[in-house]
Protein backbone atom coordinates (compact mmCIF):
# COMPACT_ATOMS: atom_id res chain seq x y z
CA UNK A 1 0.00 0.00 0.00
CA UNK A 2 1.51 3.68 -0.92
CA UNK A 3 2.14 5.28 1.85
CA UNK A 4 0.95 8.78 2.58
CA UNK A 5 4.22 11.06 2.23
CA UNK A 6 3.42 13.21 4.74
CA UNK A 7 6.97 13.87 5.83
CA UNK A 8 10.67 12.71 4.74
CA UNK A 9 12.10 9.99 6.31
CA UNK A 10 15.10 9.12 4.58
CA UNK A 11 17.49 10.66 2.16
CA UNK A 12 15.98 9.39 -0.73
CA UNK A 13 12.64 10.77 0.54
CA UNK A 14 14.92 14.35 0.42
CA UNK A 15 16.09 13.24 -3.52
CA UNK A 16 12.00 13.09 -4.48
CA UNK A 17 11.59 16.56 -2.73
CA UNK A 18 14.48 18.19 -4.55
CA UNK A 19 12.95 16.56 -7.69
CA UNK A 20 9.72 17.93 -7.49
CA UNK A 21 11.72 21.74 -6.64
CA UNK A 22 14.13 21.66 -8.86
CA UNK A 23 14.43 22.48 -12.86
CA UNK A 24 14.75 19.46 -14.40
CA UNK A 25 18.18 20.64 -15.39
CA UNK A 26 19.39 21.19 -12.05
CA UNK A 27 17.88 18.02 -10.77
CA UNK A 28 19.76 15.63 -13.24
CA UNK A 29 23.83 17.71 -12.85
CA UNK A 30 23.10 16.40 -8.82
CA UNK A 31 21.60 13.89 -9.46
CA UNK A 32 23.27 11.95 -12.52
CA UNK A 33 26.98 10.51 -12.94
CA UNK A 34 29.11 9.38 -15.86
CA UNK A 35 28.03 8.11 -19.50
CA UNK A 36 26.15 4.92 -18.65
CA UNK A 37 26.36 5.13 -14.12
CA UNK A 38 27.04 1.84 -13.62
CA UNK A 39 29.83 3.19 -10.96
CA UNK A 40 27.06 5.36 -9.49
CA UNK A 41 24.40 2.76 -9.26
CA UNK A 42 27.90 0.07 -8.09
CA UNK A 43 28.24 3.08 -5.20
CA UNK A 44 24.76 2.39 -3.34
CA UNK A 45 24.27 -1.36 -4.68
CA UNK A 46 27.86 -2.48 -3.05
CA UNK A 47 26.35 -0.82 0.15
CA UNK A 48 23.33 -2.43 -0.05
CA UNK A 49 24.94 -5.89 -0.49
CA UNK A 50 26.96 -5.85 2.22
CA UNK A 51 25.16 -7.76 5.46
CA UNK A 52 25.00 -6.28 9.37
CA UNK A 53 25.80 -8.54 12.25
CA UNK A 54 23.34 -8.57 14.87
CA UNK A 55 24.06 -9.10 17.97
CA UNK A 56 21.90 -9.21 21.27
CA UNK A 57 22.01 -9.15 24.80
CA UNK A 58 24.76 -6.47 25.41
CA UNK A 59 24.63 -3.08 26.97
CA UNK A 60 23.58 -0.84 24.38
CA UNK A 61 21.58 1.62 26.74
CA UNK A 62 24.30 4.15 26.31
CA UNK A 63 25.09 4.83 22.50
CA UNK A 64 28.23 7.27 21.70
CA UNK A 65 28.35 8.34 17.95
CA UNK A 66 31.40 10.54 18.32
CA UNK A 67 35.53 10.87 17.25
CA UNK A 68 37.91 12.81 16.63
CA UNK A 69 40.02 13.58 13.78
CA UNK A 70 41.88 16.57 12.51
CA UNK A 71 41.84 18.14 15.89
CA UNK A 72 38.28 18.18 16.15
CA UNK A 73 35.65 16.75 17.87
CA UNK A 74 32.95 15.72 15.77
CA UNK A 75 29.43 14.31 16.92
CA UNK A 76 29.44 11.40 14.16
CA UNK A 77 31.86 10.17 11.42
CA UNK A 78 30.10 12.07 8.87
CA UNK A 79 31.22 15.22 6.97
CA UNK A 80 29.46 17.19 3.90
CA UNK A 81 31.43 16.71 1.11
CA UNK A 82 31.91 19.17 -1.19
CA UNK A 83 29.43 20.36 -3.99
CA UNK A 84 30.11 22.49 -6.94
CA UNK A 85 26.93 24.92 -7.59
CA UNK A 86 25.66 24.28 -4.88
CA UNK A 87 23.83 27.82 -4.59
CA UNK A 88 21.78 26.91 -7.69
CA UNK A 89 19.92 24.34 -5.84
CA UNK A 90 18.79 26.43 -3.02
CA UNK A 91 19.16 30.09 -1.95
CA UNK A 92 23.00 30.83 -0.53
CA UNK A 93 22.90 27.20 -0.03
CA UNK A 94 26.66 26.75 0.93
CA UNK A 95 26.33 29.38 3.75
CA UNK A 96 22.94 27.57 5.11
CA UNK A 97 24.98 24.12 5.00
CA UNK A 98 27.46 25.08 7.16
CA UNK A 99 25.36 26.71 9.90
CA UNK A 100 23.31 23.10 9.55
CA UNK A 101 26.86 21.41 9.85
CA UNK A 102 27.69 23.59 12.68
CA UNK A 103 24.56 22.69 14.78
CA UNK A 104 24.80 18.85 13.99
CA UNK A 105 28.69 19.07 14.82
CA UNK A 106 30.07 17.35 11.81
CA UNK A 107 32.29 19.14 9.23
CA UNK A 108 31.37 21.05 6.08
CA UNK A 109 33.61 21.36 3.55
CA UNK A 110 33.02 24.61 0.93
CA UNK A 111 34.08 23.70 -2.70
CA UNK A 112 36.16 25.82 -5.04
CA UNK A 113 33.28 26.03 -7.46
CA UNK A 114 30.91 26.73 -5.05
CA UNK A 115 28.16 29.89 -5.81
CA UNK A 116 29.12 31.31 -2.31
CA UNK A 117 32.90 32.37 -1.26
CA UNK A 118 35.21 31.73 0.96
CA UNK A 119 34.55 34.77 3.06
CA UNK A 120 30.75 34.39 2.50
CA UNK A 121 31.04 31.32 3.96
CA UNK A 122 33.81 32.09 6.97
CA UNK A 123 30.91 35.36 7.70
CA UNK A 124 27.99 32.21 8.34
CA UNK A 125 30.40 30.21 10.12
CA UNK A 126 31.36 30.63 13.54
CA UNK A 127 33.76 27.59 13.51
CA UNK A 128 36.68 26.55 11.29
CA UNK A 129 35.08 24.49 7.93
CA UNK A 130 36.44 23.31 5.10
CA UNK A 131 38.06 23.90 1.81
CA UNK A 132 38.09 21.75 -1.37
CA UNK A 133 40.80 23.03 -3.74
CA UNK A 134 41.23 21.72 -7.25
CA UNK A 135 44.33 22.32 -8.90
CA UNK A 136 44.50 25.67 -11.44
CA UNK A 137 46.57 25.84 -14.26
CA UNK A 138 47.04 29.25 -12.72
CA UNK A 139 49.42 28.73 -10.17
CA UNK A 140 48.97 32.27 -8.72
CA UNK A 141 45.04 31.72 -8.58
CA UNK A 142 45.56 28.17 -6.35
CA UNK A 143 48.05 29.83 -3.79
CA UNK A 144 45.57 33.10 -3.55
CA UNK A 145 43.36 30.79 -3.07
CA UNK A 146 44.95 28.98 -0.20
CA UNK A 147 45.72 32.41 1.75
CA UNK A 148 42.34 33.16 1.23
CA UNK A 149 41.07 29.67 2.80
CA UNK A 150 43.39 30.19 5.68
CA UNK A 151 42.09 33.39 5.89
CA UNK A 152 38.54 32.48 6.39
CA UNK A 153 39.74 30.30 9.29
CA UNK A 154 40.20 26.86 6.84
CA UNK A 155 42.54 24.56 9.05
CA UNK A 156 41.44 21.49 6.82
CA UNK A 157 41.95 21.10 3.00
CA UNK A 158 40.70 18.67 0.88
CA UNK A 159 42.44 18.46 -2.31
CA UNK A 160 40.33 16.86 -5.34
CA UNK A 161 42.51 14.27 -7.74
CA UNK A 162 40.10 12.70 -9.52
CA UNK A 163 39.20 15.20 -12.10
CA UNK A 164 42.19 15.65 -14.32
CA UNK A 165 39.45 15.71 -17.15
CA UNK A 166 36.22 15.97 -16.91
CA UNK A 167 34.07 12.78 -17.81
CA UNK A 168 30.82 13.55 -19.57
CA UNK A 169 27.28 12.84 -18.01
CA UNK A 170 25.04 12.05 -20.74
CA UNK A 171 22.05 13.51 -18.48
CA UNK A 172 23.74 17.10 -18.86
CA UNK A 173 24.44 16.90 -22.49
CA UNK A 174 20.77 15.92 -22.72
CA UNK A 175 19.78 18.69 -21.09
CA UNK A 176 22.17 21.24 -22.60
CA UNK A 177 24.37 21.84 -19.62
CA UNK A 178 26.68 22.58 -22.04
CA UNK A 179 25.14 24.81 -24.24
CA UNK A 180 24.78 23.54 -28.07
CA UNK A 181 21.19 23.97 -28.08
CA UNK A 182 18.94 25.13 -30.76
CA UNK A 183 16.68 27.80 -30.60
CA UNK A 184 13.52 25.64 -29.77
CA UNK A 185 15.50 23.66 -27.51
CA UNK A 186 16.70 27.01 -25.45
CA UNK A 187 12.86 28.21 -25.22
CA UNK A 188 11.74 24.37 -23.65
CA UNK A 189 14.78 24.91 -21.51
CA UNK A 190 13.35 28.22 -19.90
CA UNK A 191 10.22 27.31 -20.11
CA UNK A 192 10.65 24.52 -17.05
CA UNK A 193 12.89 27.11 -15.30
CA UNK A 194 9.82 29.25 -15.42
CA UNK A 195 7.57 26.01 -14.51
CA UNK A 196 9.33 25.96 -11.03
CA UNK A 197 8.09 28.76 -9.67
CA UNK A 198 8.82 28.55 -6.09
CA UNK A 199 12.38 27.35 -7.44
CA UNK A 200 12.69 30.84 -10.19
CA UNK A 201 11.83 33.12 -6.57
CA UNK A 202 13.57 32.14 -4.00
CA UNK A 203 17.11 31.02 -5.57
CA UNK A 204 16.43 32.57 -9.27
CA UNK A 205 15.82 35.78 -7.64
CA UNK A 206 16.78 36.01 -4.06
CA UNK A 207 18.97 33.88 -4.50
CA UNK A 208 21.69 35.94 -6.45
CA UNK A 209 24.49 36.55 -7.15
CA UNK A 210 24.47 33.10 -8.83
CA UNK A 211 28.64 33.35 -9.70
CA UNK A 212 31.49 31.50 -8.67
CA UNK A 213 32.02 33.41 -5.91
CA UNK A 214 35.34 31.94 -4.67
CA UNK A 215 36.48 32.92 -8.54
CA UNK A 216 35.30 35.73 -9.30
CA UNK A 217 38.39 37.35 -9.11
CA UNK A 218 39.79 35.78 -11.91
CA UNK A 219 37.02 35.62 -14.10
CA UNK A 220 35.71 39.30 -14.04
CA UNK A 221 33.87 38.77 -17.50
CA UNK A 222 31.77 36.26 -15.98
CA UNK A 223 28.31 37.06 -15.13
CA UNK A 224 26.35 33.80 -15.37
CA UNK A 225 27.75 30.26 -13.74
CA UNK A 226 28.08 28.79 -17.29
CA UNK A 227 30.97 31.40 -17.98
CA UNK A 228 32.59 30.33 -14.70
CA UNK A 229 32.28 26.77 -15.93
CA UNK A 230 34.24 27.13 -19.57
CA UNK A 231 36.67 29.07 -17.27
CA UNK A 232 37.22 26.00 -15.04
CA UNK A 233 37.37 23.45 -17.30
CA UNK A 234 39.81 25.04 -19.38
CA UNK A 235 41.37 25.75 -15.99
CA UNK A 236 41.87 22.02 -14.77
CA UNK A 237 45.12 21.11 -14.85
CA UNK A 238 45.69 17.51 -16.46
CA UNK A 239 49.52 17.39 -15.83
CA UNK A 240 49.16 17.72 -11.99
CA UNK A 241 51.62 14.85 -10.41
CA UNK A 242 52.26 13.61 -7.02
CA UNK A 243 55.30 16.44 -6.95
CA UNK A 244 52.39 18.94 -6.89
CA UNK A 245 51.12 17.47 -3.95
CA UNK A 246 54.70 18.03 -2.51
CA UNK A 247 54.45 21.69 -3.78
CA UNK A 248 50.91 21.52 -1.66
CA UNK A 249 52.04 19.99 0.86
CA UNK A 250 54.95 22.94 1.40
CA UNK A 251 52.14 25.70 0.84
CA UNK A 252 49.67 24.48 3.01
CA UNK A 253 50.47 23.92 6.96
CA UNK A 254 47.13 22.22 8.28
CA UNK A 255 45.43 18.91 7.76
CA UNK A 256 46.11 18.15 3.76
CA UNK A 257 43.50 15.53 2.40
CA UNK A 258 43.55 13.97 -1.15
CA UNK A 259 40.38 13.43 -1.96
CA UNK A 260 39.63 10.81 -5.29
CA UNK A 261 41.86 8.05 -4.38
CA UNK A 262 40.20 4.46 -5.41
CA UNK A 263 43.58 2.26 -5.36
CA UNK A 264 45.95 1.29 -2.68
CA UNK A 265 49.15 2.40 -4.50
CA UNK A 266 47.48 5.54 -5.26
CA UNK A 267 46.93 5.97 -1.65
CA UNK A 268 50.60 4.76 -1.38
CA UNK A 269 51.57 7.54 -3.00
CA UNK A 270 49.72 9.87 -1.03
CA UNK A 271 51.23 8.68 2.09
CA UNK A 272 54.43 9.64 0.84
CA UNK A 273 53.87 12.52 -0.57
CA UNK A 274 52.61 14.02 3.31
CA UNK A 275 49.06 13.60 3.42
CA UNK A 276 47.09 13.17 6.40
CA UNK A 277 43.73 11.47 5.18
CA UNK A 278 42.83 9.63 1.59
CA UNK A 279 39.08 10.31 0.80
CA UNK A 280 38.31 6.84 -1.09
CA UNK A 281 36.17 8.50 -4.00
CA UNK A 282 35.27 8.07 -7.52
CA UNK A 283 33.60 11.18 -7.54
CA UNK A 284 30.11 10.10 -6.68
CA UNK A 285 30.44 8.07 -10.20
CA UNK A 286 30.67 11.16 -12.02
CA UNK A 287 34.03 10.53 -13.62
CA UNK A 288 35.22 7.31 -14.89
CA UNK A 289 32.15 5.14 -15.41
CA UNK A 290 32.93 1.53 -14.75
CA UNK A 291 35.87 1.81 -12.08
CA UNK A 292 34.81 0.15 -8.73
CA UNK A 293 32.47 1.30 -6.32
CA UNK A 294 34.45 3.30 -3.15
CA UNK A 295 32.79 0.78 -0.43
CA UNK A 296 34.48 -2.19 -2.48
CA UNK A 297 37.74 -0.25 -2.81
CA UNK A 298 37.95 0.62 0.94
CA UNK A 299 39.28 -2.36 2.89
CA UNK A 300 42.04 -2.83 0.39
CA UNK A 301 43.54 0.86 1.37
CA UNK A 302 42.70 0.48 4.21
CA UNK A 303 45.07 -2.54 4.58
CA UNK A 304 47.50 -1.12 2.41
CA UNK A 305 47.79 2.44 4.45
CA UNK A 306 45.51 2.41 7.32
CA UNK A 307 48.61 2.54 9.82
CA UNK A 308 50.01 5.90 7.73
CA UNK A 309 47.06 7.92 7.18
CA UNK A 310 43.13 7.97 8.34
CA UNK A 311 41.02 6.71 5.11
CA UNK A 312 37.70 8.16 4.32
CA UNK A 313 35.68 6.99 1.90
CA UNK A 314 32.97 8.77 0.28
CA UNK A 315 30.00 7.45 -2.84
CA UNK A 316 26.85 5.99 -2.46
CA UNK A 317 26.64 6.29 1.79
CA UNK A 318 22.99 7.02 1.89
CA UNK A 319 22.01 5.94 5.67
CA UNK A 320 23.44 6.20 9.23
CA UNK A 321 23.67 2.41 8.55
CA UNK A 322 25.52 2.48 5.68
CA UNK A 323 27.99 5.09 8.01
CA UNK A 324 28.44 2.08 10.50
CA UNK A 325 28.97 -0.36 7.43
CA UNK A 326 31.68 2.23 6.01
CA UNK A 327 33.17 1.82 9.48
CA UNK A 328 32.96 -1.67 9.84
CA UNK A 329 35.03 -1.80 6.68
CA UNK A 330 37.85 -0.23 7.78
CA UNK A 331 36.89 3.56 7.00
CA UNK A 332 37.22 6.31 9.61
CA UNK A 333 34.59 8.58 8.68
CA UNK A 334 32.36 9.01 5.73
CA UNK A 335 31.41 11.84 3.37
CA UNK A 336 28.03 12.61 2.00
CA UNK A 337 27.37 14.80 -1.19
CA UNK A 338 23.66 13.94 -3.35
CA UNK A 339 22.11 13.51 0.31
CA UNK A 340 22.74 16.76 1.51
CA UNK A 341 22.08 19.03 -1.30
CA UNK A 342 18.74 17.02 -2.29
CA UNK A 343 17.97 17.99 1.30
CA UNK A 344 19.04 21.04 1.30
CA UNK A 345 17.02 21.70 -2.39
CA UNK A 346 14.36 20.44 -1.37
CA UNK A 347 13.78 21.89 2.29
CA UNK A 348 16.21 24.33 2.61
CA UNK A 349 18.03 24.32 6.06
CA UNK A 350 15.88 22.60 8.74
CA UNK A 351 15.80 19.90 5.82
CA UNK A 352 19.61 19.57 6.26
CA UNK A 353 19.03 19.92 9.89
CA UNK A 354 16.54 17.15 10.05
CA UNK A 355 18.58 14.74 7.48
CA UNK A 356 21.55 14.77 9.80
CA UNK A 357 19.84 13.68 12.83
CA UNK A 358 18.29 11.10 10.63
CA UNK A 359 21.87 9.58 9.86
CA UNK A 360 22.65 10.08 13.78
CA UNK A 361 19.67 7.86 14.80
CA UNK A 362 19.71 5.37 12.36
CA UNK A 363 23.60 4.79 13.10
CA UNK A 364 22.42 5.13 16.88
CA UNK A 365 20.33 2.06 15.79
CA UNK A 366 22.46 0.21 14.01
CA UNK A 367 25.14 0.45 16.56
CA UNK A 368 22.92 -1.06 19.28
CA UNK A 369 21.69 -3.44 17.30
CA UNK A 370 25.54 -4.62 16.16
CA UNK A 371 25.91 -4.38 19.91
CA UNK A 372 29.10 -2.45 19.30
CA UNK A 373 27.65 1.26 21.53
CA UNK A 374 30.67 3.19 21.31
CA UNK A 375 32.80 3.74 17.27
CA UNK A 376 36.09 1.94 18.58
CA UNK A 377 33.40 -1.50 18.96
CA UNK A 378 32.87 -1.73 15.17
CA UNK A 379 34.88 -3.44 13.38
CA UNK A 380 35.33 -6.12 10.24
CA UNK A 381 33.47 -8.26 12.75
CA UNK A 382 30.09 -6.04 12.99
CA UNK A 383 30.00 -7.08 9.43
CA UNK A 384 28.19 -10.32 8.58
CA UNK A 385 31.03 -12.15 6.33
CA UNK A 386 29.48 -15.78 5.92
C1 LIG B 1 30.27 16.67 -6.53
N1 LIG B 1 31.53 16.32 -6.08
C2 LIG B 1 32.52 17.27 -6.00
N2 LIG B 1 33.75 16.95 -5.51
C3 LIG B 1 34.72 17.89 -5.39
O1 LIG B 1 35.80 17.56 -4.93
N3 LIG B 1 34.47 19.18 -5.77
C4 LIG B 1 33.28 19.57 -6.28
O2 LIG B 1 33.08 20.74 -6.60
C5 LIG B 1 32.26 18.59 -6.43
N4 LIG B 1 31.06 18.92 -6.98
C6 LIG B 1 30.04 17.98 -6.99
C7 LIG B 1 28.78 18.35 -7.44
C8 LIG B 1 27.74 17.45 -7.39
C9 LIG B 1 26.38 17.86 -7.83
C10 LIG B 1 27.96 16.15 -6.89
C11 LIG B 1 26.83 15.14 -6.79
C12 LIG B 1 29.21 15.76 -6.48
C13 LIG B 1 31.77 14.97 -5.53
C14 LIG B 1 31.37 14.93 -4.06
O3 LIG B 1 32.24 15.73 -3.29
C15 LIG B 1 31.41 13.50 -3.49
O4 LIG B 1 32.65 12.90 -3.80
C16 LIG B 1 30.29 12.62 -4.04
O5 LIG B 1 29.10 13.37 -4.16
C17 LIG B 1 30.05 11.44 -3.09
O6 LIG B 1 29.06 10.61 -3.58
P1 LIG B 1 27.51 10.67 -3.12
O7 LIG B 1 27.47 10.88 -1.62
O8 LIG B 1 26.90 11.80 -3.86
O9 LIG B 1 27.00 9.35 -3.55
Amino acid sequence: MPTMRLAPASASDYRRLAEARLPRVLFDYIDGGAYGEATLAANVADFAAIRLRQRVMRDVSTIDTSIRLFGEEWSMPLALAPIGMGGLMARRAEAHAVRAAEAAGVPFCLSTVAVCSLEETAKAARKPFWFQLYMMKDRGCVKELLARAKAAGCRTLLFTVDLAVVGARYRDVRNGMGGGLTPLARLRAGLDYAAHLPWAYDVGFKGKPLIFGNLADYVPSASRPGDFKKWVDSQFDASVTWKDIEWLRASWDGDLVIKGVLDPDDAKEAASAGADAVVVSNHGGRQLDGVSSSIRMTPRIVEAVGDRLAVLMDGGVRSGLDVVKALASGARAVLIGRPWIWAMAGRGEPGLAALLRTFKAEMKVAMALTGTPRIADISEGTLDCA
